[in-house]
């Protein structure tokens, strides 16, 4: 597994999933740091999203993992902030291509979508795959102007 760190955030919807993740994380040895939701209390994505992208932004983490009750509003919020890519997977031949070809720098993930040992997976794969280059940089700075 690549040297670096994680950061981690949900909503109530997510909750669960991230405290799955956590421990998946703990089991390899990957640092991560936890920006919450803490409970199962009701509470509003966005918060999370813009707490997660900070950190990768400040370059206090390389990467950050998202999740809510679809992953979409997590999706659409961290996507506003420029720098972040943030792909939605619900599949594992997705988690890889969006590391490889896209630079993906958070994924999301819904827990009321996919199960958990899918979302372990996809998590795996991620933080895993490298990124590409070439002319999928190319692609990606057409982005970023
Ligand atoms: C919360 O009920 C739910 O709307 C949220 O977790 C997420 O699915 C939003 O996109």
């Amino acid at each position: 597994m690549n040297n670096f760190k994680v950061a981690i955030g949900s909503d109530h919807g997510g909750f669960e999933y991230k405290q799955a993740i956590i421990e998946f994380l703990k089991s390899k040895n990957i640092d991560y740091v936890d920006v919450g939701t803490y409970s199962k209390e009701s509470c509003d994505y966005p918060v999370f999203a813009k707490k997660v992208c900070e950190k990768i932004l400040s370059n206090e983490v390389q990467r950050g993992i998202l999740i809510c009750g679809t992953g979409i509003g997590m999706s659409i919020a961290a996507n506003k902030i420029k720098g972040i890519r943030a792909s939605l997977c619900g599949d594992t031949f997705s988690a890889r291509a969006t590391r490889a070809h896209n630079n993906s720098n958070v994924l999301c993930i819904g827990q009321r979508v996919i199960g958990e040992a899918l979302a372990l997976d996809i998590v795996d794969i991620w933080l895993k795959t490298d990124f590409e280059g070439g002319r999928h940089q190319r692609r990606i700075d057409m982005i970023e102007s």
